[in-house]
């Protein structure tokens, strides 16, 4: 199964709701949405309250992937804007367990994001606590980078290092993924995949999901309700 999770950083934020509603239109499975402090990373994107609007217009899951500093500041404002899924960033706190724990206890669910320089041991000890490990395939910050080629042996390694934990655990790759290289990043193990560029920029948004969907043709694996 592919799940396939278009970023907005790529829309035109002057027409946002009718770009969310064309990747809905167009079967995605999930919004993803970035969101940059300035701090955490070298961009400032959008906030709660542009969350808040979308949620008007869609029935999409929001995927909220937060590149910010202390999110445990933030986290309830997200969820009442209407966020499903909040990811963090290992590197932004330093008590990951419990900003974890502070997201479920919430209601929704809660992923962990990984810099591309960031081991894959971090996770060891979170497995019981974690719906989504999100593996970072460019530096985070900006839409249209160049995918990291040591990010498919990352991919692999999470995949194998659950397996052998035999935990289910989606995985999500986000960055320089366009239908050149999907079919490479699933088969490392990433079964959501977030697009920005390669969907939004494309001719045709419709026939770019169906295209990047096909990309677990042939294949059969688990899934679960994220
Ligand atoms: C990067 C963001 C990504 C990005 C993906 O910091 O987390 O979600 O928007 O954009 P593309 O697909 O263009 O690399
Ligand atoms: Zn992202």
């Amino acid at each position: 199964m592919i799940k396939i999770a278009p970023s907005i950083l790529s829309a035109d934020f002057a027409n946002l709701s009718s770009d969310v509603i064309a990747v809905e239109d167009a079967g995605a499975d999930m919004l993803h949405i970035d969101v940059m402090d300035g701090h955490f990373v070298p961009n400032i994107t959008l906030g709660a309250p542009v969350i808040k609007s979308l949620r008007k217009v869609t029935d999409l899951v929001f995927d909220v992937h937060l590149m910010i500093d202390n999110p445990e500041q933030y986290i309830k404002d997200f969820v009442l804007a209407g966020a499903q899924i909040i990811t963090v960033h290992a590197e932004a706190s330093k008590h990951l367990h419990r900003l974890l724990q502070i997201i479920r206890n919430e209601g929704v669910k809660a992923g962990i994001a990984l810099n591309p320089a960031t081991p894959v041991s971090i996770i060891e000890h979170l497995l019981d606590d974690l719906d989504m490990i999100l593996i970072m395939s460019v530096n985070p910050g900006f839409g249209g980078q160049k995918f990291i080629p040591a990010m498919y042996d990352k991919i692999s390694a999470v995949k194998e290092y659950l397996n052998k934990k035999s935990k289910y655990i989606p995985i999500q790759a986000d960055g320089g993924i366009g239908l050149d290289n999907i079919r490479k990043v699933h088969n490392s193990g990433a079964e959501i995949i977030v697009a920005g560029s390669a969907i939004f920029n494309s001719k045709n948004i419709k026939e770019t999901i169906k295209l990047m969907k096909k990309a677990d043709e042939g294949k059969n694996e688990n899934s679960n309700n994220l």
